[in-house]
């Protein structure tokens, strides 16, 4: 197995490695400490079925489910399908999911650790997935900002985000509400087995922040959100099928970018992992 640097601030690409075969503990010892430290982990030329997909992921801790149960796989509901493919009538997987500045999951009480994205069919061009290191983020904040920011707390919302990317859509079921309550999680979060600090912001799921007034919370979130995604922290990924990345949520920001969904499929597979309350 041989490691390489994406970018000088984030992400490695994993070679030498097949993960339809056991992974052994001192390679899967590498690989945590890698995701830990460079937050994005890309693995090319995977050949994964769906249950070599949830056993890898496993190796990093329990999984989740997502609240929208439609998009699930029925044999291995760990997997969220996404895409824009309609199969008799019906659509495969969530289309347009994540196409806007977040990290996965931020409006669980518990966010998950990170992301496992498989892709299957892949777009020509267009669909790439952009990552930003909250890492960098936050430490080319200057010491005023930092100060100013490093108690607060802000209100993530899954309902706030549904309404905003699926408006378009049936609403959110009473239940699915009741799974999916608003969570104030710290603007300034430790990994909890670094201890680095990172922002920790979104678009559309963010829907405040406490203890200010409405017209200061959406002009700071405005401001973090635009500084969280300067091009000098972020990072492009062009799928290709086979394809896995793994994603630190705790120390990142994703978005999914659009294409021609007339003219293209898209079909990703996405496991997430449990993670812990944001300190
Ligand atoms: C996601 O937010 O997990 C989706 C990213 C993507 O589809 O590129």
């Amino acid at each position: 197995m041989e490691l390489r640097a994406l970018t000088p601030f984030m992400g490695m690409e994993v070679r030498g490695i097949d993960l339809r075969q056991p992974v052994g503990d001192a390679d899967f010892a590498l690989i945590r400490h890698a995701l830990n430290t460079h937050s994005v982990l890309l693995f090319r030329d995977q050949a994964l079925a769906e249950a070599d997909h949830v056993s890898f992921s496993r190796r990093f801790g329990p999984l989740l489910t997502h609240v929208l149960t439609q998009f699930l796989k029925e044999a291995h509901p760990e997997i969220y399908v996404l895409s824009n493919v309609v199969d008799a009538g019906k659509a495969i997987g969530n289309h347009k999911e994540g196409w806007n500045w977040h990290s996965d999951l931020s409006y669980k009480a518990e966010p998950c650790l990170g992301s496992l994205l498989y892709a299957i069919e892949t777009p020509p061009e267009g669909a790439d997935t952009l990552f930003a290191s909250m890492h960098a983020a936050w430490d080319a904040l200057d010491e005023d900002a930092q100060q100013r920011i490093r108690h607060m707390k802000a209100v993530h919302s899954y309902a706030a985000y549904y309404g905003k990317a699926f408006a378009d859509r049936n609403p959110l079921s009473d239940e699915q509400k009741a799974k999916t309550p608003d969570v104030a999680h710290p603007l300034v979060r430790t990994h909890p087995e670094t201890g680095r600090l990172s922002l920790y912001v979104g678009e559309d799921v963010v829907k405040e922040i406490e203890g200010l007034s409405a017209g200061e919370s959406e002009t700071l979130l405005a401001e973090l959100n635009g500084h969280a995604i300067d091009p000098a922290f972020t990072h492009r990924h062009v799928w290709q099928p086979g394809d896995l990345i793994i994603w630190d949520n705790r120390s990142t920001m994703h978005r999914a970018t659009p294409y021609d969904d007339v003219k293209y499929r898209r079909v990703m597979h996405r496991t997430t992992v449990a993670g812990d309350r944001p300190f």
